[in-house]
């Protein structure tokens, strides 16, 4: 490594001094703490996962691995610059969080990084941007996260976050793993009575005796501003993969004698970086069962946990049944003593108290008020909403329907783009007729309205638009193309024939035989 650089050094430690409060003698006249500024990493391809999606954009707990890791910055540095480095992928990656409505009041520069030749590359464009003019201006720290360790947790983040002692430079993160192949590896040196961290040894560079080192690099990185604007552009890509790694700062600090800290994070997991498929799945699973833990901690019960998926932003507001293979997603709110049967899955979609899902539904983007029964195998199509204590049984299908307090579809129904009132009773084989073709009123579907207490009977379609109102009565197989008045009963199917003898006729069998 090079010479001792003559950076201002004096300079930057009275500015950590009055920045962050070290001194006794200026505790008066100093200012709070400023949040530092913050670099994410996601400009790699992300090789090993063997996919043209971006690394961080593959999901986990039902969103981009790279959203988890802004969401824990976003609860503890809301006010934080942060850069995202991007290259492989941009477009999808900038598309992605654009898209994403919580993070619109984050303060997101996209820095390119137009080749990627390694984390020391990337952190090189981004100090060489205009986004880091001001934090190398006010010799800011810059927090240094890739984009790949989606449990971090926030207190990890407020931990590495602390003010830099007076004097010291950087601060790693590093963690003791049982299995730390493919890590880069801390190597200490003892000094003064002191086993500081000395430098990082990558998993492709590392000798045997090195690779029995447990102690892992996390990647997350708290720099002094000036220290990396200047050093760098020192690193080189002699190693095994050519590459410019990041983690070579340590031991260029360490050269010139500047104070290192580290945090060796108990939590080993949390600090988990995902490469391939396998880390994806197990990383999965970790954070699965984190959450299915913590919901069974506050009382939600669960039928064979292991084989149940619940994601991160559902809400339980109080007790209720999951029974196995049961998927909860997105942000589904479930109700108190709710029950959610085997194999149901649930997307996006409030479910109140007392409400009951037998097994094998498919729920999304809907609402199902209190005391409701849904299934065996129904399926909620988006915007449908049941009213409290209806039912709606096996293989019925809802699309945009809304259905009233205390009403039956129990059987084999499908119904799309309709109202139905409370107390009504749909019989077996019901079907709104919603598509023609025809557009009417700029609605390519047209409505069905069934008002309160009407009574349809089975095998009956309704021919959309067309309006059921209060207290009708439907007979059974009819198909309803026009309006029916309150209180009447529509019949709309042939009269019956009975020709007595007629069928043995038609065996061509003669009389008696
Ligand atoms: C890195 C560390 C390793 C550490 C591990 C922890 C280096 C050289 N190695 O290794 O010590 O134990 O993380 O998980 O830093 N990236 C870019 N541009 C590039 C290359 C990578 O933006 O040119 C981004 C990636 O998108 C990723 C992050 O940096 O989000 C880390 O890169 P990755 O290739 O996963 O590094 P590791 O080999 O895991
Ligand atoms: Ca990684």
């Amino acid at each position: 490594m090079k010479k001792k650089r003559n950076s201002p050094k004096k300079k930057k430690n009275s500015s950590v001094l009055l920045n962050y409060g070290h001194s006794n003698l200026l505790t008066d006249s100093i200012p709070p703490h400023r949040p530092p500024y913050v670099v994410v990493l996601a400009a790699g391809l992300g090789k090993r996962m063997k996919s043209m999606v971006p690394k961080v954009l593959h999901e986990l707990s039902g969103k981009p691995i790279l959203f988890h890791i802004l969401e824990k910055i976003q609860k503890v540095l809301p006010e934080s610059p942060l850069a995202l480095v991007v290259g492989f992928g941009k477009e999808r990656i900038a598309q992605a969080v654009a898209s994403c409505q919580k993070f619109s009041q984050m303060k997101i520069s996209f820095v390119e990084q137009v080749e990627q030749h390694g984390t020391g590359d990337a952190m090189r464009y981004v100090m060489d941007s205009p986004w880091a003019e001001k934090l190398v201006q006010n010799d800011e720290s810059v927090l240094v996260l890739p984009g790949d360790c989606p449990l971090i947790s926030e207190e990890l983040i407020r931990a590495v976050t602390e003010p830099l002692h007076s004097g010291s430079v950087l601060r790693i993160v590093t963690a003791i793993q049982e299995d730390p192949t493919g890590y880069g590896r801390i190597i200490r040196k003892k000094e003064k009575g002191k086993n500081g961290v000395f430098k990082i040894v990558e998993d492709a560079d590392a000798t045997a005796q090195q690779k029995n080192i447990r102690e892992m690099n996390a990647a997350i990185y708290l720099f002094e501003g000036y220290f990396l604007k200047e050093s760098i552009h020192e690193l080189t890509p002699k190693n095994a993969q050519g590459e410019y790694y990041l983690t070579d700062l340590i031991q260029l600090a360490h050269d010139e004698r500047r104070v290192i800290e580290d945090i060796c994070w108990s939590k080993g997991k949390e600090v988990i970086g995902i490469n391939d498929g396998w880390e994806l799945a197990q990383t999965e699973c970790e954070e699965n069962l984190r959450i299915i833990q913590n919901w069974a901690k506050k009382g939600v019960i669960f039928i064979n946990y292991y084989s149940v998926i619940i994601e991160g932003d559902v809400i339980f507001e109080g007790s209720a049944l999951v029974h196995p293979g049961a998927q909860i997603l997105g942000t589904s709110r479930i109700g108190v003593d709710a029950e959610i049967g085997s194999f149901t899955v649930l997307k996006d979609s409030e479910i109140g108290a007392r409400v009951k899902l037998l097994p094998g539904c498919m729920i999304e983007s809907s609402r199902i008020y209190e005391g409701a029964q849904v299934g065996p195998y129904a399926h909620l199509r988006p915007e449908s909403v049941i009213g409290k204590n209806s039912r709606i049984g096996n293989f019925v299908e809802l699309k945009k329907t809304q259905v009233g307090e205390s009403t039956n579809i129990a059987h084999l129904s499908y119904l799309g783009d309709a109202t139905v009132g409370m107390n009504v009773n749909i019989g077996c084989g019901f079907v709104t007729c919603n598509y023609d073709g025809r557009v009417i009123q700029g609605e390519r579907k047209h409505k069905t309205v069934i008002e309160d207490q009407v009574f349809v009977g089975s095998d009956c379609q309704a021919i959309a638009p067309v309006l059921i109102r209060k207290g009708a009565y439907i007979a059974s197989g009819s198909t309803i193309t026009e309006d029916v008045e309150p209180d009447s009963f529509a019949i709309a199917r042939s009269r019956q024939i009975n020709k007595p003898g007629y069928a043995k006729k038609l065996r061509g069998k003669p009389e008696g035989v």
